[in-house]
């Protein structure tokens, strides 16, 4: 495939942007081998449905197929490494005046990659929490479970653990989410990357990124709901087209491992 071509007017509005917002989805961590949830589910569990594992009532009918299928994320997680887009995006963060990161994702790889102003909309795997009161839990601070299959208990109430990750009914962590909407409102950039657009309250940041007029791009080789409406759409994987974006507003920036 040909490399991309960026207009001058985009790379100027990028250089001279006050505030970049940046959505990302399970797409932007694709090329670093972890699923996503919307295309064809490779795998163990390509049986089940993240929407019949992700929820409270999944917890309670079976916490141990629940807490099975976060440890196998959790194990693909710890052998996944920030992908081109990651690094990317981490490079953007430190030539652009104001760069707001929001994520879907739970893999942590945006941190990783060193990105710094990071709002985790939908929490983070590598972390757990207790099911009854949401005590947070350090590592290793919990008790050993009965059964080895069972989640850890909650050092505080003895309830069991979970992944500290939004399930499919819940509220978001606090404030992400205002913050989330308080930084789309004031950018004049918004970026869509990695995401199919269908699950709210994440959906509408780019709807409100239109409305106040900010300049908005979309990176995704598959189409999506926002494809009609965005002012630049890039049909490629985000580990190619970033690094090259970034590169040609920014020639000079270095991208780690690119
Ligand atoms: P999806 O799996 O719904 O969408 C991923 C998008 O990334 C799809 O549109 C793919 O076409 C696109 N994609 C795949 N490879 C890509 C690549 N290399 N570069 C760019 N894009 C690529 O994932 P999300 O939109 O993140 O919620 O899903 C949103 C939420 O639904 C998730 O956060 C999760 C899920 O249920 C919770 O866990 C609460």
């Amino acid at each position: 495939m040909a490399e991309p071509t960026f207009s001058p007017s985009l790379l100027q509005s990028l250089r001279e942007a006050e505030h970049i917002v940046v959505l990302t989805g399970a797409g932007v961590s694709a090329e670093s081998g972890i699923p996503t949830f919307r295309q064809a589910q490779t795998g163990l569990w390509a049986k089940y449905d993240p929407q019949e594992l992700a929820t409270p009532d999944a917890f309670r009918r079976n916490h141990r197929l629940v807490w099975g299928w976060y440890q196998w994320r959790r194990e693909l997680v710890s052998r996944a490494r920030p992908n081109p887009a990651h690094l990317a995006l981490a490079a953007m963060e430190e030539v652009t005046t104001h760069l707001t990161l929001i994520t879907q994702n739970v893999d942590g790889l945006h941190g990783q990659a060193g990105s710094h102003n990071i709002i985790e909309l939908h929490g983070n795997l590598m972390r757990n929490k207790c099911f009854e009161y949401d005590h947070p839990v350090t590592a290793g601070a919990e008790i050993a479970p009965e059964v080895p299959e069972d989640p850890p208990r909650c050092p505080q109430c003895r309830s069991l653990l979970r992944p500290d990750v939004v399930w499919f009914g819940e509220a978001l962590p606090a404030n992400t989410i205002e913050t989330a909407f308080a930084a789309t409102q004031e950018s004049d950039v918004f970026f869509a990357i990695g995401t199919s657009a269908v699950v709210h309250p994440a959906a509408s940041l780019p709807l409100l990124a239109m409305e106040r007029g900010a300049l908005t791009i979309e990176v995704n080789p598959d189409r999506t709901s926002l494809s009609p409406l965005v002012d630049h759409r890039f049909p490629r994987p985000a580990g190619e087209l970033l690094p090259a974006l970034v590169l040609a507003a920014w020639p000079d920036v270095s991208i780690g491992g690119v």
